[in-house]
């Protein structure tokens, strides 16, 4: 896997500097450049050595994406990535995954893309450390707050991957009723029930960013308090699945992402129970 990695900095490097002459900032689009540790849970899909989706890490043997990421896919061409901030050089605490098996939830639509959700089971355990690659939990979204979509898709329409891991602040639509919008998806097209509607927000102390290309499969993670210990326990509540642009402030940016707690009997079914954290390691600095 490395002597992929490496032939692809150089091509990274001159398409990075392109890039570059066209936009002002690196970015997922506007957003902010991820810390070490900030985001333990996410991982980078690769195809052949190149990072082409996102997905976050659900216990130690099994990678949550989404299906559009992975249908159609050789299994003996991709690889899981975590515990990595860019794409292009070696981080300290990376480790790289042979994948074992694919699974599309079966009742997923490659039409309109709803319910776009998939298990990647791994052929050998994530060894967590907790501050750099570390699982993360998921539950039920919360309408009312912000959170983070993290990933290395492209900077501007049409764009490449990123370099270097990126996110933005995103705030879920209120559902207003079942003809109600996306944006600019018709209520055919996503599913109040199934998915979340979200759209980058500006009032946090985050900045806010849209998802991109290569950014399908990357999670949207808000802070929940355990009423227990009053720590933040950051906790995944959908997959990023669709927009129609990729752009910042605009209807076309708004974007539909899986709605993870849908799919709990799935997760159970297929991939067991997730790890049980003590509350004394729960950390609650995870971002
Ligand atoms: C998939 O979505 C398309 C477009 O909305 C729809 O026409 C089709 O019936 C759906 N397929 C299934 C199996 O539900
Ligand atoms: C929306 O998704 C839910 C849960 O999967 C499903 O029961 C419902 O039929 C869907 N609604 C439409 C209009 O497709």
């Amino acid at each position: 896997m490395e002597s992929k990695k490496l032939v692809f900095v150089l091509y990274a490097t001159v398409l990075s500097y392109v890039a570059g002459l066209y936009t002002s900032n690196d970015r997922i689009i506007n957003g902010g450049l991820a810390s070490p540790g900030q985001f333990p849970y996410v991982a980078s899909i690769t195809e052949n050595g190149r990072h082409f989706c996102g997905g976050f890490i659900y216990s130690s043997r099994w990678v949550v994406t989404a299906a559009s990421c992975i249908e159609g896919k050789s299994l003996n061409v991709l690889n899981v990535v975590v515990g990595q901030l860019s794409t292009i050089n070696p981080d300290v605490n990376e480790q790289t995954m042979n994948v074992y098996t694919l699974n599309i939830f079966p009742g997923y639509n490659s039409t309109n893309k709803l319910n776009d959700i998939a298990l990647i089971r791994l052929t050998a355990d994530i060894q967590f450390d907790e501050a750099n690659v570390d699982f993360i939990v998921y539950k039920e979204a919360n309408g009312l707050t912000f959170g983070l979509v993290m990933g290395w898709g492209a900077t501007f329409e049409g764009g490449l991957e990123s370099v270097n891991l990126r996110y933005g602040a995103v705030s879920p639509y209120p559902v207003v009723d079942a003809s109600s919008k996306c944006g600019d998806f018709l209520s055919t097209e996503f599913n109040f029930t199934s998915t979340i509607c979200a759209g980058a927000t500006a009032a946090t102390a985050y900045p806010g960013g849209s998802p991109c290309q290569y950014d399908e499969g990357s999670p949207f993670v808000q802070d929940f308090v355990d009423p227990d210990t009053s720590k933040v326990i950051p906790t995944a509540v959908g997959i990023f699945s669709k927009n129609k642009m990729c752009a910042y402030g605009t209807l076309e940016a708004i974007s539909v992402y899986t709605r993870l707690s849908v799919f709990y009997p799935w997760f159970l079914a297929t991939a067991g129970e997730q790890p049980v954290r003590s509350k004394k390691d729960t950390k609650g600095t995870a971002r």
